[in-house]
């Protein structure tokens, strides 16, 4: 009698034990809000856009090399730090295949290429969510999880759960600095940071009234150095201003982050941008084991800037010695630069443990370099 009840107590207790350790490791997930940069997919759905990587050769590095969605070679900036947190990559929130079960398991995705912090950013595109419209489709997943696991639960379930805001560029690239844009006439350089970061704080706001708390917003790289920028001068230089727009918005982001995060009660934001180390690589990519810093590795022959990679297009010899993959984006390589750079940053719990599906094609060098 006694020992039954001694090896049940000690079943019981080892139950328990196994179910906090499993509750552990599966209540994690991420929600992500972004543009091109963190697309998985959401624009392959959206089938009158202009901004999608549904083509060859976008993806030739990941998983079984078909294109997935991603705007890039490889992983996004989002895939690497995700993977090193042991966080489960969330889907496309277009993904047919979404239900419940997987939003609880992985979270959601609502990246879209082109989309901006602004509604009207992108408007050249035709179809993409812009972060209002990522808001309000989040607000839906939130309705279908209350009604699956009611309203506690659900609460509990989104208060844990890790958040990424990562958006701004096109607000620049498709936007300001484009005369056929209103905002560029009616803001100056200033005044414009000023709209985005008025905005931005509505929104970070919003998702905090939504229940999100942990949330990493990052911020914007040299993209005045993309090579579809570049082209836009005889020298081939970086366009400077667009630089300094970068570097005004990193600045002015970090602040709005850390007052929001210093007002906002049990909210953990944090704000983190890799534009230094990135601006480094642009300069000496041979330090850092690139060899092109300025071309796409994915081009159309001579004919530049080209809108997108296409089938017909023909790819560098050595994918990981590119910092960019096409004339908008990173190659994987350089994203798993950006992701360090982010990861020391914001001091990230970083095990050495990759839990990514797909090899990475090449190892990140020293950050010492
Ligand atoms: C932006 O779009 C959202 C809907 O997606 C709308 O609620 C909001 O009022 C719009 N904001 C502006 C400034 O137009
Ligand atoms: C939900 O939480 C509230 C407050 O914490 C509590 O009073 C209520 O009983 C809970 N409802 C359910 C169904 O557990
Ligand atoms: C770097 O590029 C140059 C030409 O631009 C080429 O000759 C050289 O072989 C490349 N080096 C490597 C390591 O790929
Ligand atoms: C990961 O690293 C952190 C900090 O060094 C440590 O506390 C934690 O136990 C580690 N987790 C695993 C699974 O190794």
């Amino acid at each position: 009698m006694e020992s039954i009840n001694t090896n049940m107590l000690v079943a019981i207790m080892i139950i328990s034990v196994l179910a906090i350790f499993m509750e552990l490791g599966s209540c994690k997930v991420q929600f992500i809000f972004g543009d091109s940069l963190s697309d998985v997919g959401n624009n392959k759905y959206l089938t009158r856009s202009l901004a999608t990587a549904n083509l060859p050769w976008y993806g030739i590095d990941f998983g079984n090399g078909m294109p997935n969605g991603r705007f890039t070679n490889g992983r996004t900036v989002a895939d690497i730090i995700g993977d090193r947190m042991g966080l489960p990559r969330p889907p496309a929130f277009l993904e047919p295949t979404l239900t419940e079960d997987i939003i609880l398991a992985n979270g959601v995705n609502y990246a879209s290429g082109g989309g901006g912090i602004l509604n009207d950013t992108g408007n050249l595109f035709i179809q993409r969510f812009s972060l209002y419209k990522q808001i309000e489709l989040f607000q839906g997943t939130q309705t279908l999880i209350q009604n699956k696991i009611g309203h506690n639960a659900s609460q509990k379930f989104f208060a844990e759960s890790n958040y990424v805001v990562a958006l701004g560029s096109n607000d620049f690239i498709n936007n300001y600095l484009l005369p056929v844009y209103r905002d560029s006439w009616t803001y100056n350089d200033n005044t414009f940071v000023a709209y985005l970061m008025e905005t931005l704080g509505k929104q970070l706001k919003l998702l905090y009234g939504l229940g999100a708390r942990q949330m990493t917003i990052f911020g914007l790289g040299p993209m005045g150095c993309i090579p579809l920028q570049r082209v836009l001068s005889t020298s081939g230089d970086c366009q400077d201003r667009t630089n300094k727009l970068a570097l005004s918005f990193n600045k002015a982001g970090n602040n709005l982050v850390a007052d929001l995060t210093k007002t906002l009660p049990n909210s953990n934001f944090k704000f983190g941008d890799a534009y230094e180390v990135v601006a480094d690589v642009i300069s000496h990519p041979v330090r850092y084991g690139f060899n092109n810093s300025d071309s796409p590795c994915c081009s159309f022959g001579r004919i530049r800037p080209a809108l997108t990679c296409i089938p017909a297009s023909s790819l560098c010899e050595d994918r990981s010695k590119y910092v960019f993959w096409d004339e908008y984006h990173p190659s994987d390589r350089a994203n798993e630069m950006i992701a360090t750079e982010i990861i020391r940053k914001l001091g990230f719990l970083y095990n050495g443990t990759n839990l990514a599906p797909s090899p990475a094609p090449a190892a990140a060098p020293s950050s010492g370099d």
